[in-house]
């Protein structure tokens, strides 16, 4: 299968001024065409920092230290701007949270999703709008024309949603990173949309980076999952092995918090002890207080390296989980 994102030995500091945070320290990893690759992780561990590094959309006071980010064969950290900009909304396309402030107000929803038709594309604007009202409905939503013709705060906050990711999807993009996309919303509204989603994106032949606190839709939706920790990845996997015999001791005591795998709506609950400082991040392994297994290796040596224990199931581990 070809990669259709490949992020290697990224580092990614925020000066402040307590000093520099360090959000990313040395992310490695790829996806394959049409995966839906999930990021899962504490609050501060990293992950809407690779979301931002992968869209250059990294605020000012963020420094890419070392690392590439190649897509279609093209490193985006070296790329142009010219380039990052026909790319970003056409190719890879994001979606955030709060979809409510995301959206214009003082523009309707159609001439929002017509715009990046019409940017992009030299479609006529009649067309625009039939594409609009056509991925409009395969997000569920109905009467999609009169919807075209509404402003954002006419509507609830799912259908705000859908309208973000319609915008995201309509260009059929080959990477859309969704970073806690449904997380304001209500569970079963939150799971319809994630449904639909996936479909879309099959149809279209999108790859997804899926961020979220919620093991339930990682077990849902996903075909592959990394863990973060502390600015790195603790552990990847397929989605099944790695519920099955997660190999990491934070992984381990992730999944030992929850009482049902498949409930979506299962948030990460947080463990004993307290997230790494990410400005004084130590030499070791940045899990090495709150974790069940340490070693006195683990006090001794440098933060462990990604190792591949069975076939694409990788942790970052001196002292891993037995698998069974
Ligand atoms: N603009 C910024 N300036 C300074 N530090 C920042 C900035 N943005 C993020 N950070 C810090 O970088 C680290 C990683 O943050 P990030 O937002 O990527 O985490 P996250 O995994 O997305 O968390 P959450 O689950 O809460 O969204 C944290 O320590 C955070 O405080
Ligand atoms: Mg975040």
């Amino acid at each position: 299968m070809s990669e259709s994102l490949i992020v290697e030995d990224l580092y990614v500091e925020f000066g402040t001024v307590a000093g520099p945070v360090k959000a990313l320290n040395g992310v490695s990893f790829s996806m394959e065409e049409n995966q839906i690759y999930c990021i899962v992780g504490e609050s501060g561990a990293g992950k809407s920092t690779l979301a931002l590094a992968i869209m250059g959309l990294l605020p000012q006071s963020a420094s890419v230290l070392q690392g590439r980010i190649i897509f279609d064969g093209v490193d985006l950290l070296r790329a142009s701007p010219e380039h990052l900009r026909s790319i970003r909304g056409k190719d890879i396309s994001m979606v955030f949270q709060d979809a409510q402030t995301a959206l214009n107000p003082v523009q309707t929803v159609g001439a929002q999703l017509e715009e990046v038709i019409l940017t992009h594309t030299d479609k006529s604007s009649r067309e625009a709008s039939r594409m609009a009202q056509e991925v409009l409905r395969e997000l569920g939503l109905p009467d999609p024309r009169r919807i075209l013709g509404e402003y954002p705060f006419n509507l609830s906050g799912g259908m705000c949603q859908r309208v973000m990711l319609a915008i995201a999807l309509v260009m059929r993009p080959r990477l859309l990173i969704a970073d806690e996309a449904t997380s304001g919303l209500d569970v079963t509204l939150q799971a319809e949309i994630l449904e639909r989603l996936k479909g879309l994106c099959r149809e279209l032949n999108s790859a997804v980076l899926l961020i979220t606190h919620d093991l339930g839709i990682v077990a849902h939706m996903g075909h592959r999952v990394a863990v973060m920790y502390g600015g790195a990845l603790a552990e990847t996997a397929d989605v099944i092995p790695l519920f099955r015999e997660p190999r990491h001791p934070y992984t381990w005591s992730l999944l030992q918090a929850l009482p049902r795998l498949d409930d979506v709506g299962k948030r990460l609950r947080p463990l004993q002890g307290s997230p790494p400082d990410m400005v004084n991040l130590p030499e070791e392994c940045a899990f090495l207080p709150r974790c069940p297994k340490a070693l006195s290796q683990c006090r001794q040596e440098p933060r462990p390296p990604l190792e591949e224990l069975a076939p694409r199931h990788w942790a970052a581990c001196y002292n891993p989980m037995v698998a069974e």
